[in-house]
């Protein structure tokens, strides 16, 4: 076997993908499984983007395109952004295959070797291998439920002061996996802190639109945020488009064009007919994103409500994502599992015909230690399905004692301090 770079070697990955990986093969099998583990949308993309991809096709839009993004795609997401008082106009936007490539581009555009970097944990999985690319270093603070897991200007303040190298802060809110939402003043205070400095900010806003408390703010809509934020957006989340791998940033001109060279040398440019339906849902969707919200929403409450009455478990319904977060440690303490182990034992252990499949919150860093994540993937009715099953699964004490014999990885060896 060809010897892999250490990079390679030491690259960890999105785990919701390997346990949707498991779950699929468990309904191979014939077993029957509640997928809860991706965020994704149950709802088909927005009308008007599939009719325009189509139509895109048949149009023989289909060769290569300039790499920062068709000019009709850049001047509608700069007006898209206008909606959250961001001034923007197409040079200050590019495009790319979703929203997660900025985390490749901003590493890749604006740090070196050693640069710390503040990110808020529990967090988004590739944050970190995509610093590791660059050498940047991640300093983790964790969010705390008390706060309502909302990001604390104190600890950027800290980071300041205290860090070697501070360069960089990782901002996402609304806030995967936890729900949390930045208000107005909490990002006020965090700009009052970056201007003036050489800080620079990753903002991934991909749930916009999925605030269920106050609205969406954005730190570039601040006072000279444009010489410090990338906002990466993408049409993922509001408009069922995950299949379709279009997002967007906005950020200085200077940044546009230095991750438009990135793009320019790694995947060239993102597909032109995937882009116009993209133009189509921004300009003409809105109608459909905004019930497709109120669907959401709905689903969020549901479940966090039908979680909040299960013994063990202790939820608020969550500010803001398509995300609950269940904090879990008094039932992982009862049965003997880790977070991640109950995870696991819900999907494979509980039952022989039927398992719901869920993230543990360490699969998000260990401050995620003792709590669970749900997305809100499956219709309602699945979703009530999982609810009746869960506290039964909790109470089968016999399946846990024989899943744990199987699996000695997912034991708890030191109980959670609730
Ligand atoms: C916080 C966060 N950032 C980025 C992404 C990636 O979005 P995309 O599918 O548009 O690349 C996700 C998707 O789940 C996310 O939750």
């Amino acid at each position: 076997m060809p010897r892999l770079s250490s990079l390679a070697r030491n690259l960890t990955t999105e785990t919701a993908f390997s346990v949707l990986a498991v779950a699929r093969s468990l309904k191979a099998t014939g077993k029957e499984v509640v997928e809860l583990e991706i965020g994704d949308s149950p709802f088909p993309s927005t009308p008007n983007a599939k009719e325009a991809g189509i139509r895109a096709i048949q149009e023989n839009r289909t060769g290569y395109c300039p790499s920062l993004g068709l000019p009709e795609l850049r001047r509608a997401a700069a007006g898209f952004v206008g909606e959250f008082g961001i001034e923007a106009d197409a040079d200050h936007v590019i495009v790319a295959s979703g929203a997660k490539p900025f985390e490749t581009y901003f590493a890749e555009a604006l740090m070196e070797p050693d640069d710390g970097v503040l990110i808020f944990g529990p967090q988004f999985p590739t944050y970190v291998p995509n610093l590791n690319r660059v050498g940047a270093r991640p300093v983790v603070v964790p969010l705390r439920a008390e706060d309502r897991f909302r990001p604390r200007a104190e600890h950027v303040a800290a980071f300041l002061r205290e860090d070697h190298r501070p360069r960089a802060v990782i901002l996402n809110s609304p806030h995967n996996p936890t729900g949390g939402v930045a208000t107005g003043a909490d990002l006020d205070a965090i700009a009052d802190l970056v201007r003036g400095t050489e800080l620079v900010v990753l903002s991934d806003e991909p749930y916009c639109h999925m605030v269920w408390e106050g609205t969406h703010e954005s730190l570039l809509s601040r006072p000279g945020m444009m010489e410090h934020v990338v906002a990466a957006y993408t049409m993922s989340k509001s408009y069922s488009m995950s299949g379709w791998r279009i997002g967007f940033a906005v950020a200085h001109p200077d940044v546009i064009q230095a991750m438009g060279k990135l793009i320019n040398t790694s995947s060239s440019c993102s597909p032109p007919f995937a882009q116009l339906g993209a133009v189509a849902a921004l300009e003409r969707d809105a109608e459909t994103r905004d019930e497709y919200m109120g669907r959401f929403r709905r689903k969020v409450e549901r479940l966090s409500d039908g979680l909040a009455t299960i013994e063990g478990v202790s939820v608020d319904r969550p500010a803001g994502t398509f995300y609950v977060f269940p904090d879990v440690r008094q039932a992982c303490n009862r049965l003997g599992l880790t977070s991640h182990g109950l995870a696991m034992y819900l999907l494979q252990g509980a039952d022989d015909r039927f398992g719901v499949a869920c993230l543990g919150g360490e699969c998000f860093g260990p401050e995620g230690a003792g709590f669970l994540r749900f997305s809100c993937a499956e219709p309602d009715e699945q979703i009530d399905r999982a609810l009746a099953f869960l506290p039964e699964a909790m109470t089968r004490v016999d399946r846990v004692r024989r899943y744990l014999d199987v699996h000695p990885e997912h034991a708890l060896a030191v109980p959670y301090v609730p």
